[in-house]
């Protein structure tokens, strides 16, 4: 009798890649060159950040970054990572990095591509210390027509001009999680064969939840509409939704991006006041705008609370925008307080929800 062995058939992240290449007779395979490169990086980023302690790259940088940020020996690595795995490869005609003020251009002896790669190499890098998951985000937008050495506003195009987005996540499995414009899908990196599998096909958001993340720390800080829904799902079964809700904070946008792709949920990094200067906290080309292709491309929305963030115009490489994104119902919810809010039109339980004391402290 012949014997059966078990083989792995479900594909690999090149053979997905190629058939999403031959559904495009025009195409030339750059773009699929592009997305390898990616991966590439992530897997290098995902080796390093295994290695943890061992890899001797712990700790700060004793640097800050453009947005004044403390810098970890990691964040740089990974930067360097990011640049030196894509620059070479001819099919980029520049690259934005979170962790540099002006976009990269491509050396003199590289021949230059079409497209424009904007990435965060090490997203959450404050919790690599803790053994906490984190990730790189990337996202890949078109260099426009007869551009070869692309500065910052060939850069400045909106979320919905990107062609690819995605993240890696560092965390017990590393996962690649990725977009063409073709649903959200999610590939585990086999640590033997090296090689990303195709194992979350078509990742879909359900468009109801119970469970919320936010960073209560703020809470002095939001806008009256947040309060009001954060309120909403504090009061659980005896409040206004009749049902409870679960909170959940990781501080690492990859990780709470992953688990809303994989059970739902809703995650807001929302406008507040607590710096003025900034709209929020999150940055729109590297993090908000990869983040929304993905979960709008899983069935969920992703909004600043006034409107779609994919259709926010950029005006700056490294500016900030209010995140609400996941669950549509929820998503759809928030934005509605938004809007009555600014409309002045007061909610049926307003006072003393929206007072100033705190919506964690007894009256
Ligand atoms: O932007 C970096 C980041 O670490 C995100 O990944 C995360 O969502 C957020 O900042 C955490 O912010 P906070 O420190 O306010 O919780």
């Amino acid at each position: 009798m012949r014997q059966t062995f078990q083989v792995e058939t479900r594909p690999t992240i090149t053979e997905f890649l190629l058939r999403e290449q031959r559904r495009v007779p025009a195409a030339t395979g750059t773009f699929t060159a592009v997305v390898n490169n990616v991966r590439l990086a992530c897997k290098r980023i995902a080796h390093v950040i295994g290695q943890g302690a061992l890899s001797g790259a712990g700790g700060t940088a004793g640097s800050q970054n453009v947005q004044g940020e403390t810098q970890m020996q990691l964040d740089v690595l990974a930067d360097e990572i990011f640049v030196r795995t894509n620059e070479w490869s001819g099919t980029l005609a520049g690259l934005v990095s979170e962790e540099r003020e002006e976009p990269i251009q491509i050396p003199e002896e590289h021949p230059r591509g079409r497209y424009l790669l904007v990435f965060d190499p090490l997203d959450g890098s404050s919790n690599v210390d803790v053994n906490v998951s984190v990730g790189s985000i990337f996202s890949v937008l078109r260099c426009p027509d007869g551009v070869t050495e692309p500065r910052a506003r060939d850069f400045l195009q909106p979320g919905t001009r990107q062609v690819a987005a995605g993240y890696a996540i560092y965390g017990p499995t590393t996962m690649l999680v990725l977009t063409l414009g073709r649903g959200t899908h999610g590939f585990t990196l086999d640590r033997n064969m090296g090689e990303f599998i195709l194992t979350h096909p078509d990742m879909t958001i359900p468009a109801s939840t119970r469970e919320f993340a936010i960073n209560a720390s703020n809470e002095r800080f939001w806008e009256p509409p947040v309060r009001r829904y954060v309120a909403e799902c504090i009061q659980g079964k005896s409040g206004t939704r009749g049902a409870d809700f679960n909170m959940r904070w990781i501080a690492s946008m990859v990780a709470e991006v992953h688990r809303i792709l994989v059970r739902g949920g809703l995650f807001m990094y929302p406008r507040d006041t607590k710096d003025p200067a900034k709209p929020g906290r999150l940055r729109l080309m590297y993090e908000a705008n990869p983040m929304s292709m993905l979960v709008e491309q899983a069935g969920g929305a992703a909004s600043t609370g006034r409107g779609r963030i994919l259709e926010v115009e950029p005006t700056s490489l490294h500016q900030r925008v209010p995140v609400i994104l996941g669950s549509r119902e929820e998503v759809a919810r928030i934005e509605s307080y938004h809007h009555d809010h600014d409309a002045g039109i007061s909610p049926p339980s307003a006072p003393p929800l929206f007072g100033e004391r705190s919506l964690f402290t007894k009256a």
